[in-house]
């Protein structure tokens, strides 16, 4: 088929998305747990950079070093936005004293705040494509930081009395906000550190985070007796928020108690609505004692589990397939992830999986599960829509804008993506038409890709991933 052709192809599978997202209507409540925060986002440019570094007379040899992945010092705060910066990557570093916390407020401060945090971002995502109720959980739900969730009546969370409340009216004013900044840069714009030029190339952020309740995966008590009430129905569980964990807490206990803390908790939930489809977003997780325990033992356990390329590398890391990861890692195309993304499948035998990475996301799954690969690819296409809405319009925040990128066509990069994939499929498995229809079947597994549109110079990246998952599995009606 002609390349013109194909992507004339792909932009006619796209024209569901206005019925997916009227049949997100349909579903009859979500709940959206653990994390909220609030994001302090700022962008900032390598001219800003240089600035700090020179008034605070920082020793920029420090700055190009590649420590630990995490904040002590306000030096480590600018290492790793230089780290960034310099390879176009996402990262999210902790921040560990809260002195550096109070160093970043004065010395970098915020261009605006916005609802952060997995769950935060999920939960507002559901209820502007219209899932009602959307339950959200928040360890912490200061005024400011309810604020910043939607507007309407169909975003749930528990108020101080213990009754769900709209949960933009909340305010349970002893909680301590918790604030992350999102540092974000331009592709092509320059930075020079010591005499070494480095130019940016590719748009995205460093997140440092000072989070002490979502570090200790701390859970509210009248949220989760709401969610274990038989009044409380609802068909979706997305959990994320296990990423901030560490082996050891600064209260003495551990992260795989809190973990295990966590399930017994789910599991009431679990049995208050047995039919549920229970999603679970790994995000980054930097400590690899949690992030085996929870391959082990929570991505064991689900229905559904979501992750971007790195994180798929970060996996396999822990599951001893080094060697593939590091392939991954060097050439970091769908070929190699999907030999990944197969990897995993066969160890956490979890029904369905799906990666999203840059123009193209591939979910797979066992065969016969409850979303068909039809459904599934509707939903992916849906996503990918939202997705590039909120990238080139800054923000999600009301339905009509939602499917403001329809008229767009697939990426270049997304179909070339897409056609290394149906590639090494074909190895894999034989002849198929994933490359004009995305979805591939044997007696065993199901295989859907889809090929996104890409924007350009995106107003904003962070939350893409929580969005992507949520609204592909949500949407896959
Ligand atoms: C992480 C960050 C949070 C951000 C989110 C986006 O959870 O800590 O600040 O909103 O990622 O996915």
């Amino acid at each position: 088929m002609a390349y013109t052709e194909l992507k004339d192809k792909w932009f006619n599978h796209y024209q569901s998305a206005e019925k997916q997202l009227k049949k997100m209507t349909e579903v009859k409540g979500l709940i959206s747990a653990f994390n909220a925060n609030i994001d302090a986002v700022i962008k900032v440019s390598g001219k800003q950079i240089e600035k700090i570094i020179a008034d605070q007379a920082m020793n920029a040899n420090q700055l190009l070093t590649n420590g630990e992945k995490s904040i002590n010092t306000n030096e480590d705060a600018i290492r790793g936005l230089i780290k960034c910066f310099k390879g176009g990557i996402a990262e999210e570093w902790l921040i560990e004293d809260v002195e550096v916390f109070n160093w970043l407020n004065k010395t970098i401060g915020y261009d605006n705040l916005q609802m952060g945090g997995q769950g935060g971002i999920v939960a507002n995502a559901m209820a502007v494509c219209g899932v009602d109720p959307v339950y959200v959980h928040t360890a912490s739900s200061p005024k400011e930081q309810s604020k910043l969730f939607l507007d309407v009546p169909n975003l749930l969370n528990a108020n101080r009395y213990g009754d769900l409340a709209k949960a933009n009216t909340i305010d349970r004013t002893i909680d301590t906000p918790l604030i992350h900044w999102i540092i974000e840069f331009d592709k092509g714009d320059k930075l020079s550190v010591n005499g070494t030029e480095l130019t940016c190339p590719k748009a995205n952020r460093f997140i440092a985070t000072y989070d002490p309740l979502n570090f200790m995966l701390a859970i509210d008590e009248a949220f989760d007796k709401k969610m274990c009430d038989p009044s409380t129905k609802f068909e979706h569980i997305i959990l994320s928020g296990y990423q901030m964990l560490k082996t050891d807490l600064p209260d003495g206990k551990t992260g795989v108690e809190r973990i295990e803390a966590s399930k017994k908790i789910i599991d009431g939930w679990r049995k208050n609505n047995p039919e549920h489809i229970l999603h679970f977003e790994i995000a980054s997780t930097q400590d690899t004692i949690i992030r085996k325990y929870l391959v082990d033992h929570l991505a064991k356990d689900v229905d559904s589990l979501g992750f971007n390329e790195r994180e798929l590398i970060d996996m396999l890391e822990v599951i001893g397939e080094e060697e593939l990861a590091n392939a991954c890692d060097k050439e970091t195309h769908s070929s190699n992830l999907f030999k990944g993304m197969l990897k995993i499948f066969d160890y956490v035998n979890c029904p369905r999986m799906q990666l999203h990475m840059f123009g193209l996301y591939v979910t797979l799954q066992k065969k016969g599960f409850k979303v068909s690969p039809l459904q599934n690819r509707k939903g992916m296409q849906l996503a990918a829509n939202i997705a590039a809405t909120k990238a080139g319009t800054g923000s999600i925040n009301s339905n009509d804008i939602l499917l403001w990128s329809k008229d767009q066509k697939v990426s270049d990069i997304g179909l070339k993506e897409l056609e290394g994939f149906a590639n090494t499929v074909t190895e894999i498995f034989g002849k198929n038409s994933i490359l004009e229809e995305g979805i591939f079947e044997n007696n065993e597994i199901e295989i859907i890709a889809v090929p996104t549109i890409i924007i350009d110079n995106p107003i904003t990246l962070v939350g893409m991933g929580d969005t992507i998952s949520s609204i592909s599995l949500v949407g896959a009606r």
